[in-house]
């Protein structure tokens, strides 16, 4: 047991999007890591939370009618809750809109200015407005000015700016990074020698600042024109979350988890900052992380996820696969099968159906039902008293002790698919030793019932101890495994975030004799691959084309309800619900001329039409500048849906909707065949 508390942190996510399976995915990690460490006896602080001055959360938030906190507000909810839905133990959810977390950057920010490594200059250059990011003049090229994470066009940019000296960085970083002692360590290897060769390049300053933001974000101190740059703000949520009298000792974090997309902020901007904090009087407390760990992407089936493809795996269609296995099942697939390593891993469904059957099913739950069922059977339910040599013991003995230590090493790693495989292995080593010592033919035997007795002591007892090593992974199931061998204590002491005590709970004979044991219900249920696959590709058909029917009702309900966790796709076949005619003839639908068209200010998705309706004139956005530049409309006609409540979206009041097609995410405008006179019904 170490003293140190460990202190585990999730990036703080962007409130402009859904909850979906990567930031699951990077909070499971950290969850099964925070569980680890406090079976092992250790006090954990995990921290994730949303980072929220964003310049698109404004932007989106005004496309939505509504303030930038309110969005921020609806949407961190959404991460917070399905954290918590999802069991993810967070001791602390931080939010960059707090006041605690304001505050410290306010402090931060004079503390830089303070001492010298900060000054204000012009900066130009071409910056991925998705990612909030600058990018090198170089890498702009090899890009072919566009971005690398959603392939939108690189903008160029020129502002004034405050900078950060980060160029005076430069020999410190790469000491410390070419370092094999730490103190800051970036994991896995090849991700540190990636940024090394990237500082090796030369490191520029870095602009800590914007202007022209509106009334979001943290002001720079002394200068209130200036906004402290998103993701230097974002950065000190480890820190600010921390920064109180009862939380210092947590500092410095054990771990910052993160994907590949922001290794350069936490493996060089990061630490740069907390080397210039440090040196401030009274900040001596104020070391490096000792690790960033640095994961990289679910992919799907051979492609990256994108809504407009199809094929994102977004809440919804993780509910799908809760149903047939468990949340624990899923856990245990993202775990151990994850892209912890540099590379990206595919989530199939055949790969999830597999990897439960064959490690769950057959392995874990097989052998637990195996040896429930013998002791039930044998011995009335209760584990019976070792007290007999079974020649087969032999080899069985060290079984636990070495896939435990096995374990630890991994786990330490953050190898948690090596980690998952010494559990297993412990559980094989038990269907092993029940196939060598054939307890169901002793059972024939009356002389032979002390070695039967010892046999399925062993068996129960390094299910107990499997159980250990599991429980991180699985700890509903560990535990229902742990309650049928009569041991459900060690589940009642972890809950809560409660801390175990690994050190004597591993050791060999803990699980005393007369223990009640019960087979219950199945742990995990086998799950018939080619049946499921066939369901899973026929409810995937009509959820994508569900999904398009309702998508145009799902946004206008995210209006009303935030990112409140969509509904599950209906299962029948083809759309979602039928409607009487006379529920369509309430949407009234007419044919409309385009006037005029401009451009909406600040946003890139929204065109401002003038459209004569019959008799009328309104003024309409849709959300067509992607596909449409404002001179391509004016004259033609479009279809618009004339009794819809006016409803604001960026300060602009919108009377009706327009009708357009929604091909591979591009508007398409639906027009009459020939031209009609303004006004005239559709239906
Ligand atoms: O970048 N596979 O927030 P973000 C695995 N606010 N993990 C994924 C993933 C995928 N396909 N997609 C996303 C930001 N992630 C900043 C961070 S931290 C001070 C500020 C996970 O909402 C992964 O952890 O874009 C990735 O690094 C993170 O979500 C990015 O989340
Ligand atoms: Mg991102």
């Amino acid at each position: 047991m170490s003293s140190k508390p460990v202190y585990i942190t999730t990036p703080i996510y962007y409130v402009n999007d859904r909850p979906h399976i990567g930031h699951v995915y990077t909070n499971l990690v950290a969850d099964v890591l925070a569980r680890f460490y406090r079976l092992r006896g250790d006090e954990v602080f995990y921290l994730t939370g949303t980072d929220e001055h964003a310049a698109k959360v404004v932007d989106s938030a005004a496309e939505h009618g509504v303030s930038a906190q309110e969005w921020a507000d609806r949407n961190a909810a959404a991460f917070r809750e399905t954290f918590e839905r999802l069991q993810l133990t967070h001791d602390d959810f931080i939010r960059t809109s707090e006041a605690r977390h304001k505050d410290a950057v306010t402090r931060y920010v004079s503390q830089l200015i303070a001492s010298g490594d900060v000054y204000l200059g012009e900066y130009e250059g071409w910056y991925d407005a998705g990612q909030e990011e600058y990018v090198p003049e170089t890498k702009a090229k090899e890009l072919d000015f566009k971005s690398p994470i959603n392939g939108k066009p690189l903008v160029r940019k020129a502002e004034k700016n405050y900078f950060f000296r980060l160029s005076r960085y430069q020999d410190e970083l790469l000491e410390l990074l070419e370092s094999e002692e730490g103190p800051f360590k970036v994991l896995p290897g090849a991700r540190r020698n990636e940024v090394v060769a990237r500082i090796k390049d030369g490191l520029l300053d870095v602009p800590m600042s914007r202007t022209g933001a509106e009334d979001w974000g943290v002001k720079v101190p002394g200068d209130e024109e200036h906004t402290v740059y998103v993701w230097i703000d974002a950065l000190f949520n480890y820190l600010s979350a921390v920064d109180t009298d009862d939380r210092r000792r947590y500092w410095p974090a054990a771990v910052h988890l993160l994907a590949k997309d922001i290794l350069w902020f936490h493996a060089v901007i990061w630490p740069a900052l907390l080397l210039a904090l440090s040196r401030r009087p009274g900040n001596e407390w104020i070391g490096l992380p000792e690790t960033i760990y640095v994961h990289s992407f679910w992919i799907r089936d051979g492609q990256k996820m994108s809504k407009s493809l199809g094929n994102f795996i977004d809440l919804e269609v993780l509910d799908g696969y809760l149903e047939t296995f468990g949340w624990d099942g899923l856990r245990w697939f993202l775990a151990t099968n994850g892209p912890l390593s540099t590379t990206d891993s595919d989530f199939t469904e055949a790969n999830l159906v597999e990897i439960y059957n064959a490690d769950l099913a057959n392995t874990v739950g097989n052998c637990f039902s195996r040896v429930a069922h013998m002791t039930e059977r044998y011995f009335d339910g209760q584990v019976p008293a070792r007290d007999a040599k079974v020649e087969a013991d032999q080899e069985y003995d060290g079984a636990a002790a070495h896939a435990v230590s096995s374990y630890l090493r991994r786990m330490e790693r953050f190898d948690l698919a090596g980690a998952g495989a010494s559990a297993l292995e412990l559980v094989r080593a038990v269907d092993g030793y029940i196939d060598k010592t054939r307890p169901f033919q002793l059972a024939k035997d009356p002389e032979a019932r002390p070695q039967l007795a010892t046999i399925l002591y062993n068996c129960a007892e390094a299910l107990r101890i499997a159980g250990l090593m599991l429980w991180p992974f699985l700890p509903q199931k560990a535990e229902q495994l742990w309650r049928g061998l009569g041991c459900g204590h060690l589940a009642d002491q972890l809950a809560n975030n409660g801390r175990g005590d690994l050190a004597s709970w591993r050791q060999w004979g803990e699980l005393p004799a007369g223990s009640p044991v019960s087979k219950g219900e199945g742990l995990f249920p086998r799950v018939d691959k080619k049946k499921y696959l066939a369901r899973a590709e026929a409810a995937s058909t009509s959820a994508a084309a569900s999904k398009e029917a309702n998508s145009k009702e799902a946004k206008a309900k995210q209006k009303g309800s935030g990112a409140a966790p969509k509904k599950k796709a209906k299962k029948e076949p083809g759309w979602a619900e039928q409607i009487d005619i006379q529920q369509f003839f309430e949407t009234r639908l007419a044919v409309a001329t385009v006037k005029a068209a401009e451009a909406v200010p600040k946003s890139s998705k929204l065109l401002k039409l003038r459209v004569e309706v019959g008799e009328e004139e309104r003024t309409i956005l849709a959300g067509i500048a992607k596909a449409y530049s404002p001179e391509d409309l004016v004259g033609r006609q479009v279809v618009v849906v004339a009794n819809l409540a006016p409803a604001k979206l960026m300060g602009i009041e919108s009377q009706g909707m327009v009708l357009a097609a929604t091909a591979d995410g591009n508007p398409v405008l639906l027009r009459p065949d020939t031209e009609v006179p303004s006004g005239t019904r559709v239906s």
